[in-house]
């Protein structure tokens, strides 16, 4: 439950070696977080990360293993922090990839991995926090979706298309929880300066994962269904979806 000034006490971060996921958790552990759980495919690479955390403040943190393709051991692996730890406040789904367009236009199977892990295996770590999130009766369920979702551009339509997916069904299971005391709050970074985006050149309104943090903990904080990183992207964006396609295919997009 969170306490009494609102601050979130207990998250479960599901792909926990992001960096966007462990720069929030910094933030939220700086906003007086206790209880930590990193799930992530190689839990024993976060030892450095557990002891930062515990050094800033955090007094209960787990890494479980995790990979979000395995369907049928998500159950199990969400359901066991929930059941340890009784009370999950947020729930953070973080894990994606971004793929390689060129590859994933030439190899069905390499296109059909990215579409799995971002789409099919995210709706379904949702579903499955959302069923526990529900029965506590409270908590939010937050995830990282992306700009690339909100107008597909041909040099990485894949990865936007399962974006947008994840986007969808994240805003119709919002609207379905609604009642239920769960908040779903959807996240649209730009580009962000993390292991996903190594060797990329920046483009315009290039983040950082300390910023995006940012605004998912005010995100939080003012109950939000949407957040834009950085906020101005939700205008941009804005103009940017509704330019008439002629236009838009002569962007170097
Ligand atoms: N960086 C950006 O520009 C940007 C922009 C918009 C949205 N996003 C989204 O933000 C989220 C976090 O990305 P990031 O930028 O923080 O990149 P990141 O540091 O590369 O984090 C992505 C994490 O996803 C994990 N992952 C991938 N497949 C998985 C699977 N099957 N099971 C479990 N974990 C898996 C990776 O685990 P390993 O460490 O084991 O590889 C990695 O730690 C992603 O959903 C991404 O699509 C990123």
């Amino acid at each position: 439950m969170r306490d009494a000034l609102g601050s979130v006490q207990s998250v479960l971060v599901l792909g926990g070696a992001s960096d966007i996921a462990l720069a929030t958790v910094r933030a939220l552990v700086a906003d007086r977080t206790r209880t930590v759980v990193l799930a992530a495919r190689d839990p024993d690479a976060l030892a450095g990360r557990v002891e930062e955390l515990r050094a800033a403040g955090a007094e209960t943190v787990e890494t479980v293993p995790f990979d979000a393709d395995d369907l049928d051991a998500q159950e199990e692996t969400i359901g066991g922090v929930f059941e340890r730890h009784g009370d999950v406040d947020l729930v953070l789904v973080a894990f994606g990839v971004l793929g390689d367009q060129e590859r994933s236009l030439e190899d069905p199977d390499f296109a059909s991995g990215v579409l799995r892990t971002n789409f099919l295996a995210a709706a379904w770590a949702m579903l499955v926090a959302a069923r526990r999130l529900r029965a506590q009766g409270h908590g939010a369920l937050v995830v990282l979706s992306s700009v690339a979702g909100e107008r597909a551009r041909r040099s990485n339509f894949v990865y936007g298309a399962s974006k947008a997916g994840l986007d969808a069904f994240a805003q119709g299971l919002g609207d379905e929880l609604a009642g239920d005391g769960v908040h779903v709050m959807v996240v649209r970074p730009g580009m962000v300066r993390t292991k996903m985006t190594a060797g990329l050149d920046d483009v315009p309104f290039t983040t950082t994962p300390d910023a995006v943090a940012g605004e998912i903990v005010k995100g939080l904080r003012r109950g939000a269904h949407t957040v834009w990183a950085p906020p101005v992207l939700r205008l941009v964006m804005a103009g940017l979806r509704h330019l008439p396609r002629p236009v838009f295919r002569r962007l170097d997009v």
